[in-house]
């Protein structure tokens, strides 16, 4: 299906682009909290879907196999992401939709309203998603649902020891507005209130994955790895001098070996995640 272009299309200024091959070195951590969304989706046989943040497409189209009778659309802002998402659609079964989430208008994307809105992962990176999120509710067909899953970890020692180590970094000044503006997650009952205040069936729970983590010796510490594809890039975009960026790098890479020890196993990395599926009545 042809893709479609929304509003802007471009990540914010001094963000990096994502890097699909970086963010799908833990495809098999990232996509267990996806699958365990959509099995507590109620909506039984939806016709049409749409994925805001589909990111590189792997688990959009595995949302267009799971319902294939229906129209399943994938929106994100990256056009890094949104090609390896068109590479991997060799049937065309998703229309791809480059659009910031922000921009993306659900009402004019087509002719009827979506049975199912999900995001998986990706509304941290929408500060004002909070804000956005009643519109989106709204605008689905009745019976749909809105299944949104993002990190509740941002003060886990991975995110508090990135914001130290920028605060005692030269660039300090500059580092402080990009870090704060991925602390965009609320407290679970925030979302369930406001979509219970909507009418809507809410189920939300948080869960904490004890994720391990691959730890060869001599390489880049797994953790510092994982979060160089997400969380690490508003950093890295505004750290483009190669010295600055490597001085960050080492301080924040010897934090993570106290905070994150390598043991025979590996590294252990928890992981918090909160997931918020809302229901709206036939
Ligand atoms: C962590 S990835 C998640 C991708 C996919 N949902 C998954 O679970 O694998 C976050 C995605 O959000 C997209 N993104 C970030 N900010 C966005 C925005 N404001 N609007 C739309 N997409 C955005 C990124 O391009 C990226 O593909």
């Amino acid at each position: 299906m042809a893709g479609q272009e929304q509003g802007a299309f471009a990540a914010g200024v001094r963000d990096v682009a994502w890097d699909p091959k970086q963010y799908g070195r833990f495809a098999d951590h990232r996509s267990r909290p996806f699958h365990e969304l959509v099995a507590r989706i109620p909506t039984p046989s939806p016709r049409r879907v749409v994925d805001l943040g589909c990111g590189p497409g792997e688990l959009t189209l595995g949302l267009a196999e799971r319902w294939p009778e229906a129209r399943v659309v994938g929106v994100d802002s990256s056009p890094e992401m949104l090609a390896e998402a068109r590479a991997r659609d060799t049937e065309g079964r998703v229309e791809w939709v480059g659009s910031r989430a922000e921009d993306w208008d659900p009402v004019v994307t087509g002719d009827a309203a979506f049975d199912v809105l999900i995001s998986n992962a990706t509304l941290q990176w929408v500060p004002t998603h909070l804000r956005l999120s009643p519109a989106w509710f709204e605008a689905l067909a009745a019976g749909g649902t809105f299944a949104m899953q993002v990190p509740a970890n941002f003060d886990a020692p991975s995110h508090r020891l990135m914001r130290e180590v920028a605060a005692r970094h030269p660039r300090a000044d500059d580092l402080e507005e990009p870090l704060d503006r991925t602390r965009s997650v609320a407290l679970p009952e925030t979302y369930a209130a406001l979509l219970l205040d909507l009418g809507a069936d809410v189920d939300a729970w948080q869960t904490t994955y004890l994720q391990v983590l691959a730890a060869e010796e001599g390489a880049p510490h797994p953790v510092l790895e994982w979060v160089r594809g997400t969380g690490l890039r508003p950093v890295l975009g505004v750290l483009t001098d190669e010295a600055e960026r490597a001085a960050f790098l080492a301080d924040y890479e010897r934090e993570l070996e106290v905070a994150y020890p390598r043991r025979g196993f590996g590294v252990l990395f928890p992981f918090t995640r909160l997931f918020v599926v809302a229901r709206k009545s036939a």
